[in-house]
């Protein structure tokens, strides 16, 4: 095609009718289809930077926010990149995006989120799009070479020094800076006029959630609609959060056998499966649990786990270790001897004293626990040969951050709990909550920009979720609820917000996921928002399917909070039911600060 300049081939085509994948997946037709600097605010993109080649007869992929597509189907788009620097700064940051072939664009674009410290899921998460019509986007961050340098290898310039471009560009900026980039190439690469209607979405879980949530709050006016899914959110208390078990188990000095640990969650489902009306292997009500079940009366139960090489998969994102050939954050391979033993008045204690969620020295509520009925995560010990006993293992996850975000010191986690008390925790949340306050902290409670410009948002969170606590999602929804209508009585308040925000526990799921423990249902959150965009069809309940178990291919409706579900007309129907004393006992207020936590 050299010779003839991109307008002029467009002008050939339209007139032999619409244009090929082929014909628009070019070096030359994407230079042509990128915004014109000065046109984006602060972006200045590199035409020369451009790459871009059809793939063919793709499969789909998934984020976690969106379901199971057809493996069967196949989908042709062009895969293009292209870098951009900031207005007055020499960075370079790269953008990815996959472009469905014409005849399967469904005027759609959605904004993919990464998980851990990694801004990108890379290709996976890119082919998310194509089952439903979207194009998909992701960056690097502008973080380094590629797209799998990680916030956590960038977050200092040196000791001391923080790289505050990378931690707000991580926080929220370049999420939103690839969809702006992203709606004005679709509109170049289909042709579209510039003011028809883009349908722009967003998708993420753990970190992807959190950053679902960022773009909600610091880029309302781009989103039409956005899935959040287990949002790491609340930056500092998450983070900081993730060392609470190891801090009881420090100030109890009882290091609990994993196995000791595991039988306490298995006697709970077990306890916990009927409270919701179905004995189905789901705790579909861990706050019923919470009210009526005492793991106090697991004492004396004997448990048995056989020797192994234990792998515990940590948090399982960030790519930042697994670069230096070790494994990501928080996990590794330990030999665990075989664990033959009963359940200790002290395990139980460690066990109670983590359900009962950070509180400080004199009693006041810090953070929240995960629910009953998950597992306890961050409680794992370490088997040490020397001594024949079970030790201190410092969850990596928590310390890292404490180490890299607050200490401001290089290195993936500390080194010990020597003269860590509960009022440390506290103040490592405090302390980071204002450094980071404006960037990660995400939880910025007036959502007004998003809402006034008709922003629908789906928020869920796996119910027994061990990593980021289900009950961080409930009091983020109601500090918005508090902070958006606070002349309204509960019941409008949530009317009114329900306009827009509507929030879904899942039942039994662990981390983003479901989990192997409770094999439940899973939603397809991602086709319900759409709904709820397009069709104006708002989701009183989202489809979900059982992916795993005996009840496999069962589909549930999953309740909208405040309501719970409640298994009724023997186990065959789930009605959602609304119980006071239930919703009680997941509201928190943190009294250990000064400052409102939201
Ligand atoms: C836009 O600005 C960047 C950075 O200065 C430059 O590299 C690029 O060539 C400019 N684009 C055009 C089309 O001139
Ligand atoms: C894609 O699939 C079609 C139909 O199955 C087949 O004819 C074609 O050769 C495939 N193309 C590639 C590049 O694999
Ligand atoms: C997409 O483009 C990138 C950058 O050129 C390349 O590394 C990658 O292999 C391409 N993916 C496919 C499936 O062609
Ligand atoms: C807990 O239950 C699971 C099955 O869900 C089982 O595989 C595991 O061995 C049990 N653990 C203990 C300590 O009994
Ligand atoms: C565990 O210990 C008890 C009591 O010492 C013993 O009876 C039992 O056989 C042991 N179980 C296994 C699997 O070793
Ligand atoms: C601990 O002992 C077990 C069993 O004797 C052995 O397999 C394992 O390699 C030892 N681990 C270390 C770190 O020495
Ligand atoms: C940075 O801090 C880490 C952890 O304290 C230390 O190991 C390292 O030597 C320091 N690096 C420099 C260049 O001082």
């Amino acid at each position: 095609m050299r010779g003839y300049s991109s307008a002029a081939i467009a002008g050939l085509l339209a007139m032999v009718g619409a244009a090929s994948l082929g014909d628009l997946c070019t070096v030359s037709a994407i230079q042509e289809a990128l915004p014109a600097n000065g046109t984006l605010l602060g972006i200045d993109l590199i035409p020369s930077s451009v790459t871009a080649n059809v793939v063919k007869n793709a499969t789909a992929g998934s984020d976690m926010g969106s379901g199971n597509s057809d493996s069967t189907k196949t989908y042709d788009y062009c895969n293009v990149t292209v870098q951009y620097t900031h207005t007055g700064r020499s960075d370079a940051v790269s953008l990815w995006y996959f472009l469905p072939s014409p005849d399967d664009f469904q005027n759609r674009y959605l904004g993919i989120g990464g998980g851990g410290y990694s801004i990108s899921m890379g290709s996976g998460g890119l082919s998310a799009g194509l089952a439903y019509g979207a194009v998909a986007g992701t960056t690097n961050g502008g973080f380094g070479d590629g797209f799998s340098t990680s916030a956590d290898e960038v977050n200092l310039l040196g000791n001391g020094t923080i790289n505050y471009e990378a931690v707000h560009m991580f926080g929220y900026k370049a999420l939103g800076e690839a969809t702006v980039v992203g709606k004005a190439l679709s509109r170049g690469f289909y042709s579209l006029a510039t003011d028809s209607k883009i349908f722009t979405y967003f998708s993420g879980c753990s970190d992807g959630g959190r950053e679902a949530w960022s773009q909600i709050q610091r880029w309302g006016e781009v989103y039409d609609g956005v899935v959040a899914g287990a949002p790491a959110f609340r930056y500092s208390h998450q983070q900081v959060g993730h060392l609470t078990s190891n801090v009881v188990e420090h100030t109890l000095k009882y290091y609990p056998p994993p196995c000791e640990l595991e039988k306490i969650v298995n006697l709970t489902i077990a306890a916990c499966d009927p409270l919701d009306g179905r004995t189905d292997g789901v705790v579909s009500r861990s706050d019923l649990c919470k009210l009526k079940f005492d793991i106090k009366s697991t004492v004396g139960t004997p448990y048995y786990c056989a020797a192994e090489n234990h792998y515990n998969p940590g948090l399982g994102f960030s790519k930042r270790h697994s670069k230096r050939q070790s494994a990501p954050a928080g996990s590794g391979t330990s030999y665990q001897p075989a664990q033959n033993g009963t359940i200790s008045a002290k395990g139980v204690e460690v066990a109670q004293t983590i359900l009962d969620g950070l509180k400080d020295l004199q009693g006041r509520q810090a953070y929240v626990s995960a629910q009953p009925s998950s597992d306890f995560a961050d409680a794992q010990t370490e088997y040490d040969n020397a001594t024949s006993s079970w030790t201190l293992s410092i969850a990596s996850t928590g310390g890292e951050f404490v180490k890299r975000f607050i200490m401001l010191e290089d290195g993936d986690n500390i080194d010990s709990l020597d003269g860590v008390t509960y009022d440390t925790m506290v103040e490592w949340m405090t302390k980071a909550m204002v450094m980071y306050s404006d960037s990660l902290q995400t939880t910025l409670p007036d959502l007004t920009v998003f809402s006034s410009h008709g922003g629908k948002v789906i928020h869920y969170h796996g119910e027994s979720d061990s990593s980021i606590p289900a009950a961080s999602s409930v009091h983020y929804y109601d500090s918005v609820r508090s902070v958006m209508y606070p002349n309204l009585p509960y019941h409008e308040s949530v009317d009114a917000l329900s306009d827009w925000y509507r929030f879904f526990l899942v039942p039994g799921a662990g981390h983003c996921g479901t989990s192997q423990s409770q094999p439940g249902p899973w939603p397809d959150n991602l086709q319900s928002v759409i709904n709820w965009v397009e069709n104006d069809v708002a989701p009183d309940t989202v489809p979900a399917t059982v992916a795993s178990g005996p009840l496999e291919g069962e589909s549930q409706p999953l309740c909208a909070w405040p309501l719970r579900p409640y298994w009724s007309n023997n186990g065959n129907a789930v009605k959602c039911e609304y119980d006071q004393a239930s919703i009680d006992s997941w509201t928190y207020s943190f009294d250990a600060f000064k400052l409102p936590i939201y």
